[in-house]
This record gives structure tokens, C-alpha cells and sequence, in this order.
């Protein structure tokens, strides 16, 4: 009993002096305006309101989490949680326990003019190390600025992914341990490698590292080659944009199903699954990977529907605290007790074996689902949190001849593809037709 009280102790009066420690400048909240405030940039406003930036103080399953982190360590860690999920309140020196008693622009998380105003970061990198220079100049990527409402100027730093690494990296506040590393798995990536940074996947239209896109960077302003939008989709369906989230849950992985054509009754057959990291630039969880659940459903149903196998493989991690005992909360972890997690562009391979009591035919499922937070979690932040099915390929062992039959939805996506192919085609005739007769006139 006596210990944990002096560690909370020991941690309270590191935390109690919460700026030094977190090595936080110290700034007035309302040096900084509400996104709102943003209005020659109306498009961009439309992009961040759903994300999970414009609600990282705010969002329930935060604010669960923030209150349990309080009741654990009598209020200590509170700054900490708020200085990457609220910066300028916690910069400010506002208590975000209180959201209605903060400014309206502390409320709004991670915003327009906290990031626009970030001047550069401290090393190490990571545990909120922005720098901020409140002067009313807006940085970002752009050389030749011609903002005329504020100043405005270049800044490399956010071009380069470290600009994200200030928070997508959480180390344990006492004991170091990483908790959080999204960052350090990017930088050891092929993607790294390439130079495909956060920005390119993040903040374009869709999954991938989708680029160029002309655009304007405000109203009024000139056109440019190459523009970012804000609108940091990641894979969270139940608070953010489900849609775009979803999409870039389906575009993360590939998962592959190999079965027997046949099945020699008596003897087992080999059923393998492969999934593949195909999409994410880290690993697959990322982030807050003991709260997010991802896991591989296989299952395998007989000619009458019976189910003869049923398994699952749950990716993520597992912390342990300092006597040992998992699954542990972040405050008390000392160490990742099971880590199983997949690399940007790496696979991991699961085999069965099944009997097949008459020679067929059975049909394996395999599926792979993604949901942001644990049901007690969930239920306790009063927030739906959806299953999102990210990939999934059936297959039949033995049966009449239709051997390991792929349904999955590649079928589907080919007949799409040669519709939109003849569609294609059959317009390009249809205008090349057009504008020889309308020439012939
Ligand atoms: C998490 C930090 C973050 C938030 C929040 C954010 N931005 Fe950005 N913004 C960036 C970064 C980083 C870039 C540069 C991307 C690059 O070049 O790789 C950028 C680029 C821009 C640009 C330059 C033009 C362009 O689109 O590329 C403008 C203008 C802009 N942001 C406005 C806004 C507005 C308005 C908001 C709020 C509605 C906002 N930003 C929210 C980080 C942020
Ligand atoms: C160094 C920055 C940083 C600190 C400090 C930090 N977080 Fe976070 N937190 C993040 C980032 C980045 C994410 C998003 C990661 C992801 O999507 O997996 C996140 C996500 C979360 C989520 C998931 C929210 C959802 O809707 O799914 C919870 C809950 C959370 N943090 C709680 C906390 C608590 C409690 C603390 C304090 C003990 C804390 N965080 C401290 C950066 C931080
Ligand atoms: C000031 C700290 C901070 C910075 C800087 C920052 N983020 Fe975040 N980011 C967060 C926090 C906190 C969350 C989680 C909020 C929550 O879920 O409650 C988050 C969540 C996300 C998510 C998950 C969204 C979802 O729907 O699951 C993505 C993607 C993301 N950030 C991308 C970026 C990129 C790209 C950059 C760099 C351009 C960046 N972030 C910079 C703090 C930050
Ligand atoms: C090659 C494209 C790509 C790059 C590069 C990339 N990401 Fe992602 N990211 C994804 C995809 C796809 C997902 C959705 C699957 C998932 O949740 O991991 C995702 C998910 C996320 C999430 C949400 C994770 C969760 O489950 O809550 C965060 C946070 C995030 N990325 C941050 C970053 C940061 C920070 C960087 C740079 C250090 C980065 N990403 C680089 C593609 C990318």
C-alpha cells in the first residue's frame, strides 16, 4: 500500500512542476485564435472540424482515459495527457478539466494556429517538444506566401515528418519507456527511405501518397501546383470521418488464403494466411496500440453449414507493469508484454490444420477487423465504437471441381475494372467520333 502511494507522490512532484519537466514554454492561450477565426481558409476549416485533431481534447474515449489517468495518480498526469491532446491550454496554463472555462481556441485541440504557429521542435523529438512563437506569422510549406490578413512565411519544418513526430511519438513520462513510437516506426520504413513522408498520406484526398494536387492555398489566392489539405484521416470510424477512415482501414492491408484444391480424407489439410502491412507507412496497429484492437478471424464451415474451425490472432500490444502483471494501464507500464504488430510493408504468415472428414467441400473464411477501442472503454465514453472489416477472402477446399474458388473481392473489383475500362473506351470512341463530325461540318 505504501509503495504506490510514494510513487505517486515521487511522480506528482516531478509533474506538479509540469512546464519545466515537459519542458513546455509558458504562453498566453489567447495569443492563439479559434480556428474559426481561419475564414480566407473556409475549405481547409471543412477538412479539420471532423478530425481527430480538431477533437483531441474533447473526444469521450480522450476523456475517459484523461479521468482515469487522474484517479490513478491523484491529478499528476493531467499536463502531461494535455500537452500533445490540448497544447495550448496546457501552454497557457488553462485546467482543460473544465472545457466551458477554457478560450475557445484552447478547447479546440490540436488547431489551425497552434500547428501554423509552431516555429520548430526540442530534441529529443517526441512528448510534445514544439516550439511555438506566437507572433502572429503563419508558417508552412509555401516559399512565396502572399497572405495579406497575417504574416507569413516558409518553414521546412513542417515538410518533414518530425513536424508530426512532437507528438506521434509518447514516451513514458518518468520511466522513458515508449509507449507510443508511430514516428520511430516511420523513420526505420521504406517509406522513410523513399522521402514518403506523413504530410503525403495524411493530408491528401484518399489513402496512399496521393500527389500532386493543384488547389489554392486561401480564397483569392493564386492557383499552386501542390497543396495539402487538413484533414488527417487515420483509422478512427467512430469519431472521425468514417468514410475516409474506413478506406484507409481497407487500404492498410492485403490478406491472402491458400487451401488444398482437394482434401485426402483422413489426413489434414494445410490451410495458410498471409497478411500484409500493404498501405500504412508504420505498423499495423499503430499508436495506442494496447487501446486499438486489430485481429485475424478464421473460420472454416463443412457442407452442412457446420463450423470446424474457429480461430483468432489478436495484433497489438500488451504492457506489463513493474511486478509483472498484464494487461497493464500506460501510467504503470514498465514494458511491452506481447507485441504483435506488423511492419510497413512486411507479412506474417498463420498456418492451421483441419480435418476434413469427408472430403469436402469446406469453405474457409479469413477476415481481418479493425475497432479503435475495447468495449469497456467504449461503453464507459458513451461512444458507439463500429467493427470496420479491412480485408476478408473465402475459399473452398475439395466439392464439385470448383477448387479453391477465390470469392473474395477481387472478382468483384475485375468485372468493375473491365466496366470502367469498356466505359472508358467506348467514351474516347464516342468523342473522337464526335469531334471528326462536328470537323466534317
Ligand atoms: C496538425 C497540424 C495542423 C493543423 C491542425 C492544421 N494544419 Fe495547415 N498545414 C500543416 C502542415 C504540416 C502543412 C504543410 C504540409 C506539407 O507541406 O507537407 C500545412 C499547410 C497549410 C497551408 C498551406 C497550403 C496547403 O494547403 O498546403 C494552409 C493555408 C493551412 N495549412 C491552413 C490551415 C488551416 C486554416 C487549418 C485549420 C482549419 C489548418 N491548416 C490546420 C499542419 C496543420
Ligand atoms: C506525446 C503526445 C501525447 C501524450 C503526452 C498523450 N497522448 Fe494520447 N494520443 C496521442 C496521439 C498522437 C494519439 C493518436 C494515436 C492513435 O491514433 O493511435 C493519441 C490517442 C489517445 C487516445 C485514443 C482516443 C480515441 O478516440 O481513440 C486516448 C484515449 C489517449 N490518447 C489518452 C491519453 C492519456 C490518458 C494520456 C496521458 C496519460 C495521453 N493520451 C498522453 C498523443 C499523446
Ligand atoms: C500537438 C500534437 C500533435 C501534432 C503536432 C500532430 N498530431 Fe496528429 N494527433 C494528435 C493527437 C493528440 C491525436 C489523437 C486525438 C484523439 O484521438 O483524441 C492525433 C491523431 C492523429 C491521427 C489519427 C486520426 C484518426 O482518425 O484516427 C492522424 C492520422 C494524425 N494525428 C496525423 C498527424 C500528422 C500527419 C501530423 C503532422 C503533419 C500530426 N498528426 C501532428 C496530436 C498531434
Ligand atoms: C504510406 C502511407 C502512410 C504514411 C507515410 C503514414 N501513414 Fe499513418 N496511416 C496510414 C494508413 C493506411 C492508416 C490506417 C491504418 C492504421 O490504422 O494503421 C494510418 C493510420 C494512422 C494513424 C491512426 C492509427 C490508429 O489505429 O489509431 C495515425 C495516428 C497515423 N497514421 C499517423 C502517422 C504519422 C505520424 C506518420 C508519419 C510519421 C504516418 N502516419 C505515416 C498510412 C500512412
Amino acid at each position: 500500500m505504501k509503495k504506490p502511494l510514494v510513487a505517486i507522490a515521487v511522480l506528482g512532484t516531478i509533474l506538479a512542476t509540469a512546464a519545466p519537466v515537459l519542458g513546455l514554454q509558458k504562453i498566453q492561450a489567447n495569443e492563439f485564435k479559434p480556428s474559426m477565426a481561419c475564414l480566407c481558409h473556409q475549405e481547409m476549416i471543412d477538412e479539420w472540424t471532423p478530425t481527430m485533431h480538431a477533437k483531441a481534447l474533447s473526444d469521450p474515449i480522450y476523456r475517459a482515459k484523461r479521468a482515469d489517468a487522474i484517479a490513478a495518480t491523484k491529478g499528476a498526469l493531467a499536463p502531461f495527457c494535455d500537452s500533445c491532446h490540448g497544447p495550448v491550454a496546457t501552454m497557457g496554463g488553462e485546467d482543460p478539466g473544465a472545457l466551458e472555462q477554457i478560450s475557445a481556441a484552447s478547447r479546440q485541440g490540436v488547431f489551425c494556429d497552434f500547428c501554423h504557429q509552431v516555429q520548430g521542435t526540442r530534441v529529443p523529438l517526441g512528448n510534445a517538444s514544439y516550439v511555438v512563437n506566437p507572433d502572429g506569422t503563419k508558417r508552412a510549406q509555401i516559399k512565396d506566401p502572399e497572405a495579406f490578413i497575417h504574416l507569413a512565411e516558409y518553414s521546412r519544418h513542417h515538410t518533414r515528418a518530425e513536424f508530426c513526430g512532437m507528438c506521434h511519438n509518447v514516451d513514458h513520462p518518468v520511466n522513458g519507456m515508449h509507449l507510443e513510437a508511430t514516428y520511430t516506426e516511420w523513420k526505420a520504413s521504406p517509406y522513410a527511405k523513399a522521402g514518403i513522408v506523413c504530410q503525403d498520406c495524411h493530408m491528401t484526398p484518399g489513402p496512399g501518397p496521393s500527389k500532386p494536387r493543384p488547389g489554392q492555398a486561401a480564397m483569392g489566392g493564386p492557383k499552386r501546383e501542390d497543396i495539402y489539405d487538413m484533414s488527417f484521416v487515420g483509422g478512427n470510424v467512430a469519431l472521425g470521418n468514417p468514410k475516409a477512415a474506413q478506406a484507409n482501414l481497407k487500404a492498410a492491408a492485403k490478406l491472402e488464403l491458400d487451401v488444398p484444391r482437394s482434401a485426402e480424407v483422413g489426413k489434414k489439410a494445410k490451410i495458410e494466411v498471409r497478411v500484409t502491412n500493404v498501405g500504412a507507412g508504420h505498423y499495423l496497429p499503430t499508436g495506442l496500440t494496447e487501446v486499438r484492437q486489430m485481429w485475424l478471424e478464421v473460420k472454416a464451415l463443412d457442407s452442412g453449414g457446420r463450423e470446424i474451425l474457429s480461430e483468432r490472432r489478436d495484433f497489438g500490444t500488451v504492457l506489463k507493469d513493474k511486478k509483472g502483471n498484464y494487461p497493464a494501464e500506460l501510467w504503470d507500464a514498465v514494458a511491452i508484454y506481447k507485441d504483435d504488430r506488423i511492419p510497413p510493408q512486411e507479412s506474417v504468415t498463420q498456418e492451421y490444420e483441419l480435418a476434413v472428414p469427408d472430403g469436402g467441400p469446406v469453405t474457409v473464411e479469413a477476415a481481418l477487423k479493425y475497432r479503435s477501442a475495447p468495449e469497456e472503454l467504449a461503453e464507459k465514453a458513451g461512444v458507439a465504437v463500429p467493427v470496420t472489416s479491412m480485408a476478408s477472402v473465402a475459399k473452398t477446399i475439395g466439392g464439385d471441381g470448383e477448387a479453391a474458388a477465390d470469392s473474395a473481392g477481387g472478382g468483384l473489383s475485375k468485372t468493375l475494372l473491365a466496366i470502367v475500362v469498356l466505359g472508358v473506351l467506348g467514351a474516347v470512341v464516342g468523342a473522337v467520333w464526335w469531334s471528326r463530325a462536328r470537323n466534317r461540318r
